[in-house]
């Protein structure tokens, strides 16, 4: 069953994305598990960023879609991504592992008003979730505030 969307303009909104995540996909390098991972992420710039799973013969070293992306974007002086699409072969859309959360959060933002990021869940046959990251990652570990600061 296809889940719809909020609202179909959030389609129009994310469709780019789904699509950069899809093409990466398919370069996943997953022989492992053969479970391959698409991610694309917008920078604040408007730009967009690919990534894809990197599995490793030492199962360990295996790197996810989303943190390829991530430092894909990174690199490229992106220091704040204010969107990301996840894409899967899968029957419902796959959320992103703890660890990818975490990282994606680095780059959420960094005012309490701005600090989130709009996350599209897709599989390869058109189902759609629509979340945000902090929904994914509440109560989030984001700075340290020590007594004294
Ligand atoms: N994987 C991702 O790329 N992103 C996630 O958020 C979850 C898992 C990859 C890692 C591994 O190559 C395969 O999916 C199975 O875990």
């Amino acid at each position: 069953m296809v889940q719809q969307s909020r609202h179909e303009l959030e389609d129009d909104k994310f469709a780019a994305l789904v699509q950069a995540a899809t093409e990466a996909r398919e370069r996943a390098y997953a022989p492992y598990s053969g479970f391959k991972v698409g991610a694309a992420l917008r920078g604040e710039s408007g730009r967009i960023y690919k990534g894809c799973n990197v599995e490793n013969a030492s199962y360990g070293l295996t790197s996810c879609a989303e943190r390829n992306a991530v430092f894909a974007a990174v690199q490229d002086g992106e220091r704040r991504i204010v969107a990301a699409a996840v894409v899967t072969e899968t029957n419902a859309p796959t959320p992103p592992c703890g660890a990818c959360r975490q990282v994606l959060l680095e780059f959420a933002g960094t005012g309490e008003m701005d600090r989130d990021m709009d996350v599209v869940l897709a599989t390869l046959d058109g189902a759609r979730r629509l979340t945000r990251l902090s929904t994914l990652l509440p109560d989030s570990f984001a700075s340290f505030d020590v007594p004294g600061d």
